[in-house]
Protein backbone atom coordinates (compact mmCIF):
# COMPACT_ATOMS: atom_id res chain seq x y z
CA UNK A 1 0.00 0.00 0.00
CA UNK A 2 1.68 3.38 -1.31
CA UNK A 3 0.50 5.51 1.56
CA UNK A 4 2.71 8.10 0.93
CA UNK A 5 0.90 8.92 -2.07
CA UNK A 6 -2.35 10.63 -0.71
CA UNK A 7 -0.88 13.39 1.19
CA UNK A 8 0.67 14.75 -1.59
CA UNK A 9 -2.25 14.03 -4.04
CA UNK A 10 -4.53 15.98 -0.84
CA UNK A 11 -2.35 18.69 -1.43
CA UNK A 12 -2.05 19.07 -5.19
CA UNK A 13 -5.73 18.97 -5.05
CA UNK A 14 -6.82 20.85 -2.28
CA UNK A 15 -9.62 19.35 -0.07
CA UNK A 16 -9.21 15.62 0.88
CA UNK A 17 -13.25 15.26 -0.15
CA UNK A 18 -12.12 15.86 -3.82
CA UNK A 19 -9.50 13.15 -3.81
CA UNK A 20 -11.55 10.47 -4.63
CA UNK A 21 -13.83 12.01 -6.69
CA UNK A 22 -11.30 13.55 -9.05
CA UNK A 23 -9.47 10.61 -8.99
CA UNK A 24 -8.31 8.94 -12.05
CA UNK A 25 -10.07 5.26 -12.47
CA UNK A 26 -7.22 3.37 -11.80
CA UNK A 27 -6.78 5.23 -8.43
CA UNK A 28 -10.11 5.63 -8.15
CA UNK A 29 -10.20 1.79 -8.06
CA UNK A 30 -7.11 1.34 -5.80
CA UNK A 31 -8.50 3.89 -3.12
CA UNK A 32 -11.62 1.47 -2.89
CA UNK A 33 -9.39 -1.26 -2.58
CA UNK A 34 -8.51 -0.69 1.19
CA UNK A 35 -6.71 2.85 1.51
CA UNK A 36 -10.06 4.62 2.01
CA UNK A 37 -9.65 4.17 5.73
CA UNK A 38 -6.07 5.56 5.74
CA UNK A 39 -6.84 8.42 3.81
CA UNK A 40 -9.64 9.34 6.01
CA UNK A 41 -7.56 8.42 8.66
CA UNK A 42 -4.72 10.92 7.14
CA UNK A 43 -7.37 14.01 5.78
CA UNK A 44 -8.61 13.46 9.59
CA UNK A 45 -5.02 13.73 11.05
CA UNK A 46 -4.63 16.81 8.41
CA UNK A 47 -7.33 18.66 9.06
CA UNK A 48 -6.88 18.47 13.00
CA UNK A 49 -3.16 19.16 12.45
CA UNK A 50 -3.81 22.59 10.45
CA UNK A 51 -6.77 23.82 12.88
CA UNK A 52 -3.82 23.62 15.84
CA UNK A 53 -1.38 25.46 13.57
CA UNK A 54 -4.22 27.72 12.55
CA UNK A 55 -5.69 28.53 16.33
CA UNK A 56 -2.04 28.83 17.11
CA UNK A 57 -0.97 31.35 14.90
CA UNK A 58 -4.40 33.58 15.26
CA UNK A 59 -4.00 33.13 18.99
CA UNK A 60 -0.19 34.13 18.88
CA UNK A 61 -0.45 36.53 16.11
CA UNK A 62 -3.55 39.05 17.57
CA UNK A 63 -2.54 39.33 20.78
CA UNK A 64 0.30 41.44 20.80
CA UNK A 65 -1.03 43.98 18.67
CA UNK A 66 -4.75 43.74 19.38
CA UNK A 67 -4.97 44.67 15.92
CA UNK A 68 -7.50 42.66 14.45
CA UNK A 69 -11.10 43.71 14.81
CA UNK A 70 -12.50 40.34 16.21
CA UNK A 71 -15.73 40.06 18.03
CA UNK A 72 -13.65 38.36 21.14
CA UNK A 73 -10.84 41.34 20.51
CA UNK A 74 -11.67 42.79 24.19
CA UNK A 75 -11.87 39.37 25.81
CA UNK A 76 -9.57 37.69 28.36
CA UNK A 77 -7.36 35.09 26.83
CA UNK A 78 -8.67 31.95 28.23
CA UNK A 79 -7.03 31.06 31.30
CA UNK A 80 -6.60 27.52 31.11
CA UNK A 81 -9.64 26.22 29.81
CA UNK A 82 -13.45 25.77 29.98
CA UNK A 83 -14.92 27.74 33.26
CA UNK A 84 -15.38 25.68 36.08
CA UNK A 85 -18.38 22.99 36.56
CA UNK A 86 -21.01 23.90 39.22
CA UNK A 87 -20.00 21.88 42.31
CA UNK A 88 -22.25 18.50 42.98
CA UNK A 89 -24.61 19.09 45.46
CA UNK A 90 -24.16 16.45 48.14
CA UNK A 91 -25.63 15.57 51.39
CA UNK A 92 -22.67 17.70 52.64
CA UNK A 93 -22.62 20.47 50.77
CA UNK A 94 -26.71 20.44 52.04
CA UNK A 95 -26.34 19.85 55.56
CA UNK A 96 -29.90 21.37 56.20
CA UNK A 97 -31.58 18.60 54.28
CA UNK A 98 -33.23 15.69 55.67
CA UNK A 99 -36.43 13.77 55.26
CA UNK A 100 -37.62 13.44 51.76
CA UNK A 101 -34.84 15.94 50.62
CA UNK A 102 -31.83 14.31 52.06
CA UNK A 103 -33.29 11.00 50.58
CA UNK A 104 -33.75 12.95 46.71
CA UNK A 105 -29.96 14.16 47.36
CA UNK A 106 -28.69 10.79 48.22
CA UNK A 107 -30.63 9.08 45.25
CA UNK A 108 -31.28 11.37 43.07
CA UNK A 109 -28.98 14.36 43.08
CA UNK A 110 -26.13 12.56 41.26
CA UNK A 111 -28.19 12.71 37.77
CA UNK A 112 -30.66 15.57 38.71
CA UNK A 113 -28.61 17.98 40.09
CA UNK A 114 -27.51 21.42 38.39
CA UNK A 115 -24.65 19.27 36.06
CA UNK A 116 -26.72 16.46 35.92
CA UNK A 117 -27.11 13.91 32.27
CA UNK A 118 -30.61 14.03 33.75
CA UNK A 119 -31.11 17.82 33.82
CA UNK A 120 -29.43 18.34 30.95
CA UNK A 121 -31.60 15.91 28.55
CA UNK A 122 -34.88 17.07 30.60
CA UNK A 123 -34.07 20.88 29.78
CA UNK A 124 -35.08 19.70 25.86
CA UNK A 125 -37.99 19.45 26.87
CA UNK A 126 -39.13 20.38 30.14
CA UNK A 127 -38.81 24.50 32.14
CA UNK A 128 -37.14 24.43 34.36
CA UNK A 129 -35.05 21.50 34.09
CA UNK A 130 -34.13 20.82 37.45
CA UNK A 131 -36.69 18.51 39.25
CA UNK A 132 -36.69 20.57 42.30
CA UNK A 133 -37.42 23.85 40.39
CA UNK A 134 -40.92 22.36 39.16
CA UNK A 135 -44.03 22.52 40.30
CA UNK A 136 -46.04 20.59 38.34
CA UNK A 137 -44.55 16.79 39.63
CA UNK A 138 -47.00 14.58 40.94
CA UNK A 139 -46.10 12.51 43.56
CA UNK A 140 -47.37 9.41 41.37
CA UNK A 141 -45.67 10.35 38.22
CA UNK A 142 -42.01 10.65 40.17
CA UNK A 143 -42.74 7.10 41.99
CA UNK A 144 -43.63 5.36 38.13
CA UNK A 145 -40.78 7.59 36.23
CA UNK A 146 -38.54 6.06 39.19
CA UNK A 147 -39.52 2.72 39.21
CA UNK A 148 -39.91 2.23 35.31
CA UNK A 149 -37.21 3.84 34.31
CA UNK A 150 -38.01 6.68 31.60
CA UNK A 151 -36.25 7.96 28.72
CA UNK A 152 -33.10 7.58 29.29
CA UNK A 153 -33.37 7.20 32.96
CA UNK A 154 -32.81 3.62 34.25
CA UNK A 155 -35.36 2.38 36.39
CA UNK A 156 -34.49 2.76 40.23
CA UNK A 157 -34.91 -1.00 42.28
CA UNK A 158 -36.26 -1.57 45.60
CA UNK A 159 -33.01 -2.57 46.83
CA UNK A 160 -31.68 0.73 46.16
CA UNK A 161 -34.97 2.94 47.15
CA UNK A 162 -37.42 1.51 49.64
CA UNK A 163 -40.87 2.16 48.42
CA UNK A 164 -41.30 4.21 51.57
CA UNK A 165 -37.81 6.41 51.07
CA UNK A 166 -38.76 6.86 47.23
CA UNK A 167 -42.67 7.82 48.37
CA UNK A 168 -40.77 10.47 50.54
CA UNK A 169 -38.86 11.78 47.43
CA UNK A 170 -42.01 12.02 45.51
CA UNK A 171 -43.75 14.09 47.93
CA UNK A 172 -40.93 16.40 48.80
CA UNK A 173 -40.69 16.68 44.93
CA UNK A 174 -44.43 17.38 44.64
CA UNK A 175 -44.32 20.24 47.11
CA UNK A 176 -42.41 21.74 44.83
CA UNK A 177 -40.72 24.15 43.66
CA UNK A 178 -38.42 24.26 46.58
CA UNK A 179 -36.18 27.54 47.48
CA UNK A 180 -33.25 24.90 47.45
CA UNK A 181 -32.85 24.77 43.64
CA UNK A 182 -32.29 28.27 43.42
C1 LIG B 1 -28.60 7.64 36.36
C2 LIG B 1 -29.10 8.96 36.34
C3 LIG B 1 -30.41 9.23 37.03
C4 LIG B 1 -30.74 8.99 38.34
C5 LIG B 1 -29.89 8.38 39.43
C6 LIG B 1 -32.08 9.48 38.50
N1 LIG B 1 -32.55 9.98 37.32
FE1 LIG B 1 -34.41 10.76 36.99
N2 LIG B 1 -33.93 11.08 35.07
C7 LIG B 1 -32.72 10.80 34.49
C8 LIG B 1 -32.79 11.20 33.11
C9 LIG B 1 -31.66 11.07 32.11
C10 LIG B 1 -34.07 11.70 32.87
C11 LIG B 1 -34.62 12.26 31.57
C12 LIG B 1 -35.27 11.14 30.80
C13 LIG B 1 -35.54 11.57 29.40
O1 LIG B 1 -36.38 12.44 29.18
O2 LIG B 1 -34.89 11.00 28.51
C14 LIG B 1 -34.78 11.61 34.13
C15 LIG B 1 -36.10 11.98 34.30
C16 LIG B 1 -36.79 11.90 35.49
C17 LIG B 1 -38.18 12.26 35.68
C18 LIG B 1 -39.15 12.71 34.58
C19 LIG B 1 -39.42 14.17 34.63
C20 LIG B 1 -40.40 14.59 33.55
O3 LIG B 1 -40.65 15.79 33.45
O4 LIG B 1 -40.89 13.74 32.81
C21 LIG B 1 -38.46 12.07 36.99
C22 LIG B 1 -39.81 12.31 37.67
C23 LIG B 1 -37.27 11.60 37.63
N3 LIG B 1 -36.25 11.51 36.68
C24 LIG B 1 -37.16 11.30 38.96
C25 LIG B 1 -36.03 10.75 39.56
C26 LIG B 1 -35.96 10.42 40.94
C27 LIG B 1 -37.08 10.62 41.94
C28 LIG B 1 -34.71 9.91 41.15
C29 LIG B 1 -34.12 9.39 42.44
C30 LIG B 1 -34.87 8.33 43.09
C31 LIG B 1 -34.02 9.91 39.88
N4 LIG B 1 -34.85 10.46 38.96
C32 LIG B 1 -32.74 9.45 39.70
C33 LIG B 1 -31.63 10.25 35.09
C34 LIG B 1 -31.57 9.85 36.40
Amino acid sequence: MNIDRHPGERRDRGLPGGTLLNAPRGQRSRIRSGTTAVLAALALAGCAASAQDGGAETAAGEQPTGSAPHANAAAPPPAGGPPPAPKPITLASRSGASGGEALYVEHCMSCHGPNGMGTGLLARRVQPALLEARDNLAAQYVIVAARRGIGNMPPIPRGEVSDAELQAIADYLAAGPHEAAR
